[in-house]
């Protein structure tokens, strides 16, 4: 298969990338993969919103690049923040003339404030605004006649100059696996837009859907695609506990914006003793609170209070976490919510210049598997999608551009190899590639978590080694399948996370290692 343009990624980076390429121009060829169905990925769960400046009676942009850079602990590129910051409100207008509706209150929008946020500035449809984005983007997207959309598909590897006899150091296209034929497909192009999210997976406990594997990430390692701030791994301090359908649910920032506050299980009212933004604080800072709380009283969890939110705040501002916990007993706003801190979003990934795009020509990252400078050591709340649309955006203006540039010819594209790896016919069990999965998320949870220390660093590199050699043998003697892919991904970022990690010396924003404190 051919494409101008082949982006791995259906969240709200690949989708709203897609749909400003196919505006521009209705004659450039674009494949859309998704590696479930075009609907599941990190921006589905998104609850919260997008930050963006609209209200400029109390707001301004100079305030929100300011809640930016102090979240952000000092690790931003200050133009970067100041860019997106001021563009976001275009994109949100745009959201808008593409039909996409955010809750009001009369004619203007509702706003609602989140941790580190010093105004209310992030719009939001309900407790699902991700959901909402991103199903109104599908809609759109089926009206281009130029996108070809391949469901179920997860990306192998980048086709780079290692598959290629002649060398342009470029991108030059993916190779896929079709989960359902498990059969591997090559997709070349001219432009790759990597827009997979993060690999939350790798953790116990993750927002993320499960298929938050690091895909984009691992394929980038093994192109040898810089990339950077890997172990800037934010937790978000309030999950549910337990999972539900194990799967973990997220309760929104934007609960304790309207008021919710965290209780140890003592009854503590603790985040005073932490700082004096308490709940507001921002999100590293509040995530630390509650595991050391967690800690320190041998507990599971801490909880939260909502008893100052109304009901009909409940019912009309979070409706679906209200239905949620009334499924679990848990009956708001008189109940209180057991929550624990869950690894939710990646702050560094493949390091990208202002249009998105990566140090290897023709590869763009978009989106969380990107690390644009926008987050330094620790996003602020309702930042990604932001990010998402401002980039998705100006990668889409450059490579409209790239394209009218001088590129490899067709016949270069035509010529480049098959998938060369699937010379077995035997499949792994599927029993052992779990088994793998579930060690490696228990070593990143322990030791490459919330809190770290050299020890447990050392320890992690050592015992994730042993996980590697078993998934390299595995990778060498049987044929490809999807889990394996997911497996292979995780190990290669897993392992650059611990070694990244174990050069940092200084704690910074959600990175924290004890024997640095
Ligand atoms: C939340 O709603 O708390 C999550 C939003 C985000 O991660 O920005």
């Amino acid at each position: 298969m051919i494409a101008d343009v082949l982006i791995i990624g259906t969240g709200i980076s690949g989708l709203s990338f897609a749909i400003k390429l196919a505006e521009c121009n209705s004659e450039i060829s674009i494949v859309l993969i998704s590696k479930d169905q075009v609907s599941e990925g990190n921006t589905k769960y998104a609850q919260g919103g997008i930050a963006v400046v609209s209200d400029f009676e109390k707001d301004s942009f100079q305030k929100h690049i300011q809640d930016t850079l102090t979240a952000g602990a000092g690790a931003c590129n200050p133009e970067v923040v100041k860019f997106v910051v001021e563009e976001g409100k275009d994109r949100l207008k745009e959201l808008i003339t593409w039909g996409i509706q955010f809750d009001k209150q009369k004619r203007s929008l509702h706003l609602v404030k989140e941790g580190g946020h010093s105004e209310k500035r992030v719009v939001h449809y309900k407790d699902h605004t991700g959901l909402h984005v991103q199903e109104a983007l599908i809609n759109k997207i089926k009206s281009f006649q130029n996108i070809q959309i391949l469901e179920n598909h997860t990306l192998v590897d980048l086709i780079t100059d290692h598959h290629s006899e002649k060398k342009y150091n470029r991108c030059y296209g993916a190779y896929v696996i079709s989960k359902e034929e498990e059969s591997i497909l090559k997709i070349s192009a001219k432009i790759t837009a990597l827009c997979t999210g993060g690999a939350g997976s790798l953790y116990a406990h993750s927002t993320n859907p499960s298929i938050a594997t690091g895909d984009g990430l691992g394929a980038a390692y093994r192109a040898k695609v810089h990339m950077d701030k890997l172990p800037y791994v934010q937790f978000h301090p309030t999950a549910l506990y337990p999972k539900v359908n194990e799967n973990t649910f997220l309760i929104t920032e934007a609960v304790r914006g309207a008021g919710a506050k965290l209780r140890n299980c003592s009854g503590e009212y603790f985040m005073k003793n932490y700082d004096p933004r308490k709940e507001l604080a921002p999100r590293d800072i509040v995530a630390r609170a509650i595991q050391k709380e967690i800690l320190k009283q041998e507990e599971n969890f801490v909880f939260l209070d909502c008893s100052d939110i109304t009901i009909e705040t409940w019912k009309k501002q979070f409706p679906n976490i209200y239905t949620t916990c009334a499924s679990l007993d848990i009956h708001l706003p008189k109940d209180l919510i057991p929550v624990v801190p869950a690894a939710h979003y990646f702050c560094g990934g493949i390091e990208v210049n202002s249009a998105s795009e990566s140090r290897l020509k023709g590869l763009y990252a978009i989106g969380e598997c990107s690390s644009t400078g926008l987050h330094g050591a620790n996003r602020l709340a309702s930042n990604s999608l932001l990010e998402a649309l401002v980039f998705s955006h100006r990668a889409a203006l450059d490579v409209i551009n790239a394209l009218k540039s001088e590129l490899p010819d067709p016949t270069f594209y035509d010529a480049l190899p098959e998938w060369k790896g699937d010379a077995y016919s035997n499949s792994v069990e599927i029993k052992e590639i779990r088994q793998l999965r579930i060690q490696l998320q228990e070593i990143m949870t322990h030791h490459v978590g919330i809190f770290k220390t050299k020890e447990g660093l050392m320890k992690a590199n050592l015992e994730m080694f042993e996980i590697y050699k078993k998934v390299q043998k595995i990778y060498n003697q049987h044929k490809l399948t999807n889990g394996m892919c997911e497996l292979r991904n995780m190990v290669s970022i897993a392992h650059l996370i611990i070694q990244q990690a174990q050069s940092i010396t200084t704690n910074k924003g959600v990175f924290y290692n004890h024997d640095y404190a």
